[in-house]
């Protein structure tokens, strides 16, 4: 008896060691769609619905787009007499186990929104001291996802605090992906990967190009100031550990050519896909930006491997991505807003990643270049590729050696 009980203890213990993150999630960049960039706290169980059926009708969930996140502002001020989390009713009627029921019954997966504390960055309930008891209530709706947020943390520790989410998580028995939005403030991508399956890299991005609008404390950074800002942590980031560049702000106003580069860029960094534009009444140019199954492949190589800065020539900037078999994905991004002619001879131009010791040999190989957004094979490496870009536009293309 006296054993039964020494073993008990001792599998408990061995069981509360090992608390870990749900493995075999985020293999490849998780794909999804978010809330907050167009809704905010106006959110309610008929637009989840909606945006569920958007997501199929579009054709986003066939090209691979799995979550629907439902950000800051899905709660009731308080928390009720047994301290758990309680559904704004007004916004949420039938309670949020219905609304993730609907969501599951199309396929998709559901992911909430909470805060490490004692407030949500809205003002709504934090989980600071209630995190088991939160976890498994998400558990219990069927939640696939959990995006935890850093406002209100005073006196917490970074690390120590997403910790104790993931274990109250690992606890539940669910696997249940932890999406880390610590902004960046203490180095996440040191300790995310033990922690979590992707991390946010930097305060809240806005649809602008090249722009910063302060809020006092903070600022909102556009597309190209995030990535300049955290292109060089591209080692923290891979299989099951992402480097998260945000939300995404493609169909909310830029120009079609911005985002045609925004979407671009966050496949070539391996940043998780999460849309965060209104699915409802998103453009039939948009959607095709979003959808184009070529482009997403690059997202979903499954190397994992961020890309990198090749060339900065002020007008054209190349970026490259190693990918699974020899290939290789490349952004040529015109940073002008006049078009430019590209003559680009691989042979002047060797490619080599000194990160995952991967190069394109051109000498030795000859490689197949295909335009991704625009379905149309070009030249092999043999001969110069040429090409127009429009202002703030892309080419990318993928190479392929003939010889695998
Ligand atoms: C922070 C996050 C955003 C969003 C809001 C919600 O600003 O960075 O992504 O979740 O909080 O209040």
């Amino acid at each position: 008896m006296k054993k039964g009980i020494l073993l008990l203890v001792a599998a408990l213990l061995a069981l509360h060691v090992s608390a870990q993150k749900a493995e075999n999630l985020a293999l490849t960049p998780p794909m999804g769609w978010n809330s907050w960039n167009t809704f905010g706290t106006d959110i309610n169980e008929k637009l989840v619905k909606d945006i569920a059926d958007a997501f199929v009708e579009t054709g986003l969930k066939d090209a691979g787009y799995e979550y629907l996140v439902l950000d800051d502002g899905w709660m009731a001020m308080e928390r009720d007499e047994n301290y758990n989390l309680v559904p704004d009713p007004k916004k949420f009627p039938n309670g949020m186990k219905a609304v993730v029921d609907y969501v599951h019954s199309k396929g998709l997966k559901f992911g909430i929104y909470n805060c490490a504390g004692n407030k949500t960055c809205a003002g709504y309930p934090g989980s600071r001291g209630f995190e088991y008891q939160d976890a498994k209530l998400y558990a219990e709706w069927g939640v696939d996802f959990l995006k935890y947020d850093w406002c209100n943390t005073e006196n917490l520790n970074a690390k120590g605090a997403y910790q104790t989410m993931r274990d109250a998580l690992h606890a539940t028995g669910r696997p249940i992906l932890f999406s880390i939005c610590e902004w960046g403030d203490n180095d996440p991508w040191k300790w995310g990967e033990e922690m979590g399956h992707m991390w946010r890299v930097t305060g809240d991005i806005i649809n602008c190009w090249d722009c910063k609008v302060g809020h006092g404390t903070w600022s909102s950074l556009g597309v190209w100031p995030i990535i300049k800002l955290r292109k060089d942590i591209r080692k923290y980031s891979g299989p099951g550990h992402w480097n998260d560049f945000d939300m995404m702000e493609v169909g909310n106003g830029m120009p079609v050519g911005q985002d045609r580069v925004h979407f671009a860029m966050w496949v070539m960094l391996s940043s998780p896909l999460i849309m965060g534009n209104d699915l409802r009444s998103a453009s039939e140019e948009t959607i095709e930006i979003l959808t184009n199954e070529e482009v997403i492949a690059v997202s979903q190589d499954k190397l994992g491997i961020q890309a990198y800065c090749h060339s900065d020539e002020g007008k054209i900037e190349m970026w490259a991505k190693p990918m699974a078999d020899g290939e290789w994905a490349f952004a040529i991004v015109n940073m002008s807003e006049e078009p430019v002619e590209i003559d680009h001879d691989w042979s002047w131009h060797p490619v080599k990643d000194d990160l995952s010791g991967r190069s394109l040999s051109v000498e030795q190989n000859e490689y197949t270049i295909r335009d991704l957004y625009n379905h149309k094979d070009l030249v092999t490496t043999k001969k110069n590729l040429k090409a127009t870009i429009p202002g703030h536009d892309v080419l990318m293309i993928r190479l392929t050696p003939k010889k695998k």
